[in-house]
């Protein structure tokens, strides 16, 4: 995960057939989804559109945002790297998208005399889109768990506080699944662990490259993650092939040792000392479970190499995602160290802004 949410890639999504790549493609009930105690939120744009506003009410909040959004400047950016006001307003066309039913982009051009009595529907009333606006500019909350998504390869995940919000660079460990297993057909079909999924979007991502018979485990501590990422793999249909399962690293793969075909991971890397200075949307919202590594941001990395070697069947494949290069070459050289007899066929490879960011390898 990188270290700021201000370059997300909503906008280049946005543009092409965004609102038929965010319909659910399964509209089940959802009532099965563990742990059914934990009923995660729905994103705003699933939400029914029972609310109905006057244009000129909505032009007026809009207004008022997009003006505390301009008086932001570049406050954000220099205290901590945050968002400047270019992108908050970039945002805010985004939130009205979501919100408001049949959006179009001159909704607020094309006002004139009849704006008292033209009405439009939304999916939140205007009172909380007060509310909602004012937790992203003054206590600097995520747009995501504004909007209650994120948009990741060609997935909508839904997110809310209490799961990280998948970042870009992540995306590339779906690429090397899919390139492995197009290559072998036996780990195409075979079970794949996804060990701490937050939102469920590497094990989706996998579980949607695999073929026939594959499966994926997924794994969280955090209930309120394994809840979510239930949610994101039932409207993806996806139940038959992705498991989950709350729990501790390894302890959910109990009786699965020497059978896996592969086993991924996005761990909490960054170093305890390093919580404190993080954007505001990531050190104050995203939960600290999901970000601390401990000293070094390596005890849950090395933790997955012993998963790795324990967990795979001859030949199996693994990725981790790091920090940067520093995490990669320790990894590597405590692999090389310990588990020669065990991993091979190393590699660090680059993310997508050219940062050394995964380890992969193989099971003898
Ligand atoms: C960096 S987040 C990655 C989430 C998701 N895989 C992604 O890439 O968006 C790390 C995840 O590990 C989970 N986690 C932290 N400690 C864990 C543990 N001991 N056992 C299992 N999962 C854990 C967190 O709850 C969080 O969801």
């Amino acid at each position: 995960m990188k270290l700021s949410l201000t370059n997300h890639n909503f906008s280049t999504l946005l543009n092409f057939s965004f609102i038929n790549l965010r319909r659910p493609f399964c509209s089940s009930s959802l009532s099965l989804s563990p742990p059914n105690y934990l009923k995660p939120k729905v994103p705003i744009f699933l939400r029914p559109p029972i609310y109905s506003t006057k244009l000129s009410d909505l032009k007026k909040w809009h207004d008022w945002a997009k003006n505390v959004a301009s008086s932001i400047g570049s406050t954000f950016v220099k205290s901590d790297n945050g968002p400047d006001s270019s992108l908050l307003c970039r945002e805010l066309k985004w939130f009205i998208e979501d919100v408001v039913e049949n959006h179009h982009s001159s909704l607020f051009s094309q006002m004139g005399l009849d704006d008292d009595i033209e009405r439009v529907k939304m999916r939140v009333d205007l009172e909380e889109l007060y509310c909602l606006w004012k937790q992203r500019i003054e206590e600097r909350k995520p747009f995501q768990y504004i909007v209650g998504c994120e948009h990741w390869r060609d997935l909508v995940l839904s997110v809310e506080e209490g799961v990280l919000i998948p970042r870009p660079e992540t995306e590339v460990i779906v690429d090397l699944v899919c390139d492995v297993v197009s290559k072998n057909e036996d780990l195409k079909r075979g079970v794949w662990a996804d060990l701490g999924t937050g939102s469920g979007a590497l094990a989706i991502g996998i579980g949607r490259v695999l073929g026939n018979g594959g499966k994926v485990i997924a794994s969280d501590l955090s209930s309120v993650a394994v809840a979510v990422a239930a949610y994101n793999v039932e409207r993806y249909c996806l139940q038959d092939k992705i498991e989950l399962r709350e729990g501790s690293w390894l302890e959910p793969l109990k009786g699965m040792e020497g059978k896996l075909a592969g086993l991924v991971s996005n761990p909490p890397y960054i170093p305890s000392k390093e919580i404190s200075g993080l954007q505001a949307e990531v050190g104050k919202h995203e939960p600290r479970v999901a970000l601390d590594g401990g000293a070094d941001g390596m005890n849950a990395l090395l933790h997955l190499c012993d998963g790795a070697d324990l967990m795979l069947k001859s030949g199996g494949f693994f990725a981790f995602e790091t920090n940067g290069e520093q995490q990669c070459k320790e990894l590597v050289d405590y692999m090389k160290s310990n588990k020669s007899a065990s991993l091979c066929n190393l590699e660090i490879l680059a993310d997508f802004a050219g940062i050394q960011r995964f380890v992969i390898g193989f099971r003898l």
